[in-house]
C-alpha cells in the first residue's frame, strides 16, 4: 500500500491538491515542502486544523527541507512561476526549467523509487526535464496536462449540450498548450459521436475554447493561474495509482518511438496503475491529427533549443 506523498510547491494548485488528497485518501504522511518554508508551514497547519472535520490520521509536514522527501512513493511537482496574464506557457520555460533541474536532482538523492507527477508548466517541456535529469524509469514520470484539457473539453460541451458529463468518453491529447490536440470524433456520448449532438459551427468554436481556457483564466484572476481543476486532475492521477486502477488517462509521458516521436514528451492515453504508467497506448491517428502531431514535433524542438 501507497504511504507516503510529497508535494513540491505549496501555492495555489500544491495546496488544493493537497486537500483533495486529505479529503479522499487515507494516507500515512503528506510533506508539502516549498522554497518559502514559511509558506508550506502556513498551509500545513490550515490543513492540519480540517481534521476535526474530516477525522484523519494523516501527519502533514511543512517544510522547506528536501532531506523530508525521503521515501515517498509519489512527488508531485508543481513549484514554479505561474502564468501571469499577458504571459505564454513557453515565456515560463526558462524560470521553470531551471527550478525542475534543481528539484529533480533532489528526488533523485533523497527518493529516486518515487512516482512522479509533473504540474509545473509548460508541462510537457518541465516533463521532459524531469525525464533528462532524473533519469528515472519513463513509465514513472507523469505529467498532469492533458486529463485538464480534456476535462476542459467536457465542461464547455456539457454547457452546449446540458449532457451529463459522466456519459462522456474520449480524451484531448498533445501538448499542454495552445496547440493541443483536440479532435472531436474521439470524443463520445456513450457509443455515439459527440459532433452529432453539436452543430457544425460550434465544434470548431469549442475546439478554439478549449485550447485558449487556461489563458481565459488567467485573463480574469490576472496574477494567479486557475487551481481548482488542475488539483483535481492530479488528484485523479494518484488516486488511479493509489487505487492500482489499470486506467486509461492521458499523461505526458517521454516517447521512444511511439507516434513516430522521439525525444519528445506529449499527453498520450496511457494505462496508470501502481507502477505508474503500466502502458503507453498508441491510438491509430487521422490524417489531419498527423497533421498536427508534425506540428508538434517541430514546436518542441524549437523550445530545446
Ligand atoms: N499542468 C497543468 O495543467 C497546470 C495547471 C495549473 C497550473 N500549472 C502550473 O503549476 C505551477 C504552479 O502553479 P500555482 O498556481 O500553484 O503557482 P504558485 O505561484 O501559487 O505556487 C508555486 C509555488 O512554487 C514555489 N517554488 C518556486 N520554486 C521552488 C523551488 N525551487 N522549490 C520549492 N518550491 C518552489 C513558490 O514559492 C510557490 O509557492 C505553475 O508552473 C503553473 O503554470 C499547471
Amino acid at each position: 500500500m501507497l504511504k507516503k506523498r510529497s508535494i513540491i510547491g505549496s501555492g495555489a494548485v500544491g495546496s488544493s491538491l493537497a486537500f483533495n488528497i486529505i479529503c479522499r485518501l487515507d494516507i500515512k504522511e503528506l510533506v508539502l515542502l516549498d522554497i518559502s518554508s514559511d509558506l508550506a508551514k502556513g498551509v500545513a497547519l490550515d490543513l492540519e486544523d480540517t481534521r476535526g472535520f474530516l477525522d484523519f490520521s494523516t501527519t502533514i509536514t511543512g517544510t522547506k527541507d528536501f532531506s523530508q522527501i525521503k521515501d515517498s512513493d509519489i512527488v508531485v511537482i508543481t513549484a514554479g512561476v505561474a502564468r501571469k496574464e499577458g504571459m505564454s506557457r513557453l515565456d515560463l520555460l526558462k524560470i521553470n526549467a531551471e527550478i525542475a533541474k534543481g528539484i529533480s536532482y533532489k528526488i533523485k538523492k533523497y527518493t529516486p523509487n518515487s512516482i512522479i507527477i509533473v504540474v509545473t508548466n509548460p508541462l510537457d517541456i518541465i516533463t521532459y526535464v524531469v525525464n533528462k535529469e532524473t533519469k528515472i524509469s519513463r513509465y514513472k514520470i507523469l505529467g498532469m496536462g492533458s486529463s485538464l484539457d480534456t476535462a476542459r473539453l467536457f465542461n464547455l460541451i456539457h454547457k452546449e449540450t446540458r449532457l451529463s458529463t459522466s456519459s462522456f468518453g474520449g480524451f484531448v491529447f498533445g501538448l499542454h498548450s495552445n496547440d493541443m490536440i483536440v479532435s472531436m470524433r474521439r470524443i463520445r456520448n456513450k457509443e455515439e459521436p459527440i459532433y452529432k449532438f453539436l452543430e457544425k459551427n460550434k465544434i470548431k468554436a469549442l475546439q478554439e475554447r478549449v485550447r485558449y481556457r487556461g489563458g481565459e483564466i488567467v485573463g480574469f484572476l490576472k496574477n494567479k493561474s486557475a487551481h481548482f481543476a488542475p488539483s483535481l486532475s492530479c488528484y485523479y492521477l494518484i488516486e488511479a495509482i493509489a487505487n492500482d486502477k489499470n486506467e486509461i488517462i492521458p499523461v505526458s509521458v517521454l516517447l521512444k518511438g511511439e507516434y513516430g516521436l522521439k525525444n519528445i514528451c506529449m499527453g498520450v492515453p496511457c494505462v496508470i496503475n501502481k507502477k505508474g504508467i503500466e502502458k503507453i497506448i498508441e491510438i491509430k491517428l487521422a490524417e489531419t491529427e498527423k497533421k498536427e502531431i508534425g506540428k508538434i514535433k517541430k514546436l518542441f524542438k524549437e523550445c530545446m533549443i
